[in-house]
């Protein structure tokens, strides 16, 4: 068994962050999200791994991650020259594959569930490909599945207005090489993408064995803003130690669940978890509310912030109201002047977005 992790794309839900840097390796509670999904992988007891990666962020994607032996794993990059959809990047993976059966596993995808449960079944029952549903509110933002009532998979529709159930692909499959043949034969949707779903649904029509299997535990797409705070939240609340590696002055004070990363002070501030604050980070006169994760590097000094995502080497100073569900990327700068000020100066990047509310 191998399996294929796709970090390549467009990544638009997420700009002005993916201009600069792939949205996988945007950090929840301080981890790049593609790390959760190598980390399930490993745990299933699959090593051999490719990931896809794109020309424009493939290289921080590789030296971030490296060659696999910090996960006891073993990876293999591969690039795909443009996105041109999820099947392309199978078809591009191709070669590393062979005709092994393989998991597939979109790397900006969080799932609480182990993988064991899916392969378990996928093995058991000889299966061709088997998707991962899980019940969503919005389904028409989703490839969405109508099932029989054993869970076989009938059909599959990307993103209908007027879906046929409440069930939405999530980003884990598992496939037999079986799915080559089909990704062969199927044309190019309107988006201009080769998609996955149409791949399984030649599969279905040719009395493949396509199953699916229901995701009762929790899983985020974390493509765009709200979402990966969503999974800040819940990657906090679910696995986070409570560790002081840090300097903590004696006027401050922490509750709840806090990880407090080494080289990092806090001085005369609240901190109250769950929390994570990376490496060498400055924490003066501050409140810090509950999910908010501090990358390294971050200073923040006379500010008042809760259920946020602060990126590396950014810096919030001066600022006194709360501030709430926000993300700041790397090295990023929110300054207050300390007398009241008299205008707002701004130098910010295309496509960002500042709410005075
Ligand atoms: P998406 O989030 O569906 O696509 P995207 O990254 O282009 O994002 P957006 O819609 O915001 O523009 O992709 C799911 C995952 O698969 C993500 O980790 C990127 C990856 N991917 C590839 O590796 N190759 C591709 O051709 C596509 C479309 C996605």
């Amino acid at each position: 068994m191998k399996a294929i992790i796709l970090s390549g794309g467009k990544g638009t839900r997420l700009r002005p962050l993916t201009y600069t840097g792939a949205k996988q390796l945007v950090p929840v509670a301080n981890k790049p999200i593609l790390w959760y999904g190598i980390e399930s992988i490993v745990a299933a007891g699959i090593t051999d791994i490719g990931i896809i990666i794109s020309p424009e962020t493939g290289e921080e994607v590789k030296a971030k991650t490296g060659d696999g032996d910090r996960f006891g794993a073993q990876i293999t990059y591969i690039l795909q020259d443009q996105p041109l959809g999820l099947a392309h990047a199978v078809k591009v993976a191709q070669p590393f594959l062979g005709d092994s059966p393989f998991v597939m596993y979109l790397g900006d995808n969080l799932v609480q569930s182990e993988l064991d449960l899916f392969l378990d079944k996928f093995q058991a029952n000889h299966l061709d490909a088997l998707t991962l549903l899980c019940e969503v509110e919005n389904p028409s933002a989703f490839g969405v599945a109508k099932v029989d009532a054993q869970g076989k998979v009938l059909q599959l529709i990307e993103k209908p207005s007027v879906p046929p159930s409440n069930l939405a692909l999530v980003g884990v499959y598992l496939f037999s090489p079986a799915i080559h043949e089909a990704i062969a034969q199927i044309k190019p949707s309107a988006r201009g993408e080769l998609e996955i779903t149409d791949a399984i649904q030649y599969l279905i029509d040719q009395q493949k064995n396509v199953d699916s299997f229901r995701l009762e535990g929790w899983w985020l797409d974390t493509g765009k803003k709200d979402d990966l705070l969503a999974a800040n939240q819940i990657i906090l609340d679910s696995c986070l130690d409570l560790t002081i590696e840090g300097e903590i002055d004696a006027p401050s004070k922490i509750s709840g669940r806090a990880h407090i990363g080494s080289g990092s002070r806090i001085l005369n501030s609240t901190i109250r978890g769950p929390v994570n604050i990376g490496k060498n980070c400055q924490i003066e006169n501050c409140f810090i509310g509950p999910y908010t994760s501090i990358a390294d590097e971050s200073t923040l000094i006379d500010a008042d912030i809760e259920h946020s995502v602060i990126l590396k080497g950014a810096k919030v100073i001066g600022i006194h109201q709360r501030i709430v569900d926000s993300l700041v990327g790397e090295r990023a700068q929110l300054k207050v002047a300390p007398q009241r000020p008299k205008a707002l100066r701004f130098m910010i990047g295309d496509d960002s977005q500042i709410e005075l509310i």
